[in-house]
């Protein structure tokens, strides 16, 4: 038997997994385990350390119910949602709108609603404004009845899912026109925090990061035939749309609040226009794309070990 030094354990994990019938788990296992050993090795990780490190997973773990998803936050919070939204958007068949971050808030249940419906349940004097936009191919053909599922916080910056027991505020389910078109009353979006009562709070504070996301509305846009679009708007004059504490907005999805734009579809309110392309259907588009699910699905799909956590938008 050979001997077992700091040097050779990472060739006998590996040597050991080689047996996995899986070759896509077996790459992706094999890469993990050389990175997490050359991590260690390159920081010289020490034993509390270590322990340390697995006291903050299991808290990050132990802070997910199904309002919440810590683990999502976690993610987006060290870049690696964004990452792997850029990577998927690589694999696109043309170039369409680009991904930005589904998020830990995405809640599978929203109401289908009427175009021009206002999705705030309560709606201060002088916010209310329009939203609206056209869906079209990347050639600008108009996708008539696209889902075009659309969610966001409330005045103040927490989004229903936050409140315990709250009801859908803040979100809903539109379809476009013929000409592509999704037109809906809301109010204007505000900069927020991202949760701080948690482990991932915690280790933003200890990074003396300022944990604030700029101002955004979230999009969820499927058409039968087009790759599904997780995306957002970000408005341009918000302070930290440069520096996102979740990496998601940059700057080809920043848009203006208009308060005198000739084609909006509702007159006398401010508006927010985005239009969206949509790249037709490949190969890569057999799995979901989506980086993040609602949490009530997570916390379903460790329940019962499905890792179907949820249905295609388009359906
Ligand atoms: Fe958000």
């Amino acid at each position: 038997m050979r001997e077992l030094t700091s040097d050779t354990i990472t060739d006998a994990v590996l040597e050991q997994m080689a047996t996995t019938p899986d070759p896509r788990m077996r790459e992706v296992m094999e890469a993990a385990v050389k990175h997490l050993h050359a991590f260690a090795r390159e920081v010289n990780l020490t034993p509390g350390e270590w322990i340390k490190g697995i006291a903050f997973m299991t808290a990050v773990g132990k802070m997910c119910t199904a309002e919440r998803q810590e683990f999502v936050l976690l993610s987006d919070t060290l870049g690696l949602s964004a990452l792997v939204n850029g990577l998927h958007d690589e694999t696109a068949i043309e170039e369409g709108t680009h991904t930005s971050l589904l998020g830990p808030f995405y809640r599978e249940a929203s109401p289908k609603l009427e175009a021009g419906t206002q999705i705030a349940r309560t709606v201060k004097p002088g916010s209310e404004c329009v939203l609206y936009g056209r869906v079209t191919d990347v050639n600008g053909g108009p996708l008539a009845n696209a889902t075009v599922s659309i969610w966001q916080t409330g005045a103040d910056g927490l989004y229903d899912i936050q409140e315990q027991g709250a009801a859908i505020d803040y979100r809903g389910v539109f379809t476009t026109d013929t000409n592509g078109v999704y037109v809906l009353r809301t109010v204007k979006p505000i900069g927020y925090s991202i949760p701080m009562d948690g482990p991932v709070g915690e280790m933003i504070a200890a990074q003396k990061r300022h944990g604030m996301r700029p101002a955004h509305i979230h999009f969820l846009v499927g058409a039968p035939g087009y790759r599904e679009l997780v995306t957002a708007l970000y408005l341009r004059d918000d302070p930290h749309l440069a520096d996102d504490v979740v990496f998601g907005s940059s700057g080809d999805l920043a848009v203006d609040l208009d308060r005198s734009d000739p084609n909006c579809p509702i007159k006398g309110l401010p508006s927010i226009r985005f239009d969206m392309r949509l790249s037709r259907e490949g190969e890569a588009d057999k799995t979901s794309g989506r980086v993040g699910t609602d949490p009530a699905a997570i916390m379903r799909s460790a329940k019962t070990g499905n890792g179907q956590t949820h249905a295609p938008a388009a359906s």
